[in-house]
């Protein structure tokens, strides 16, 4: 798809207000390029502090959030309570969610389906593990994952998917700009085919600012979900990856 580099910064659960600020400066000083949309996604605690602090251009995502508006849900966030803060943004189906936190496909969906009603727009993640893709199901394994998000979404424009090989996050293995360009192909592929739609579709995975040029350059990769590169200086290069 052609448009901005969409560039997501997530956090996962690494903040202070010191460290929060010292993220926020080095955005404010930038520079950032026009041709990039930007949401960085701190912990829950610090999502106000964070939306109050960001500069203009970029915009701020939860990390997680219920399938329900409010209730008896001990220790969860509703999209609702992340809209009442003002932020628009919420990724869904982190491989972190699934794997440590047991999400399923239908949970995830649930939470999709649920988040776009509220009006927030989903960060939606899918991704095969080492396994999967030594065992050859890596399409299998994604086109699952994908479906179980795509059958829930009602809003298709507020649907960013974020393609995160598990084996590649936080490990310093990074798909290459072949294997990446590979899995998004067939993941549009897969959308146009089955639902009749397109995506953009980011990359996630130890993106760095020395191969985000290489992995932007990419046919079908229509920007990052970036972790611990999103908390460095690096972030800046990644976010002007396109120019
Ligand atoms: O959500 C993005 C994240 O999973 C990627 O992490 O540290 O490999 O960039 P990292």
């Amino acid at each position: 798809m052609s448009g901005k580099l969409f560039v997501g910064g997530n956090w996962k659960m690494n903040c202070s207000k010191k460290q929060a600020d010292e993220i926020i400066a080095m955005l404010v000083k930038g520079p950032l390029s026009k041709n990039a949309e930007i949401v960085i996604a701190p912990p829950a605690l610090y999502l106000e502090y964070v939306k109050s602090k960001a500069p203009a251009g970029v915009d701020v995502a939860a990390q997680n959030c219920y399938k329900e508006a409010s209730g008896a849900f001990t220790g969860e966030i509703s999209p609702a309570m992340i809209k009442d803060i003002g932020v628009e943004w919420v990724i869904l189906g982190h491989s972190e969610r699934r794997a440590i936190f047991k999400e399923d496909d239908a949970l995830i969906g649930a939470k999709v389906k649920h988040a776009l009603s509220a009006g927030l727009k989903v960060i939606a993640c899918v991704g095969e593990t080492l396994q999967e893709r030594e065992s050859n199901k890596t399409e299998e394994v994604v086109f699952r994952q994908t479906k179980a998000i795509a059958e829930n979404i009602t809003t298709w424009e507020n649907v960013v998917l974020a393609y995160e090989p598990v084996w590649a996050i936080g490990t310093g293995k990074t798909a290459s700009p072949e294997q990446a360009q590979e899995v998004h192909l067939k993941l549009r592929e897969f959308l146009k085919k089955d639902f009749n739609k397109d995506l953009r579709i980011i990359y996630g995975g130890s993106v760095t600012g020395k191969n985000c040029k290489e992995l932007s350059a990419q046919k079908d990769v229509d920007g990052f979900l970036v972790g611990g590169a999103s908390l460095k200086p690096e972030f800046i290069e990644i976010i002007n990856a396109r120019g």
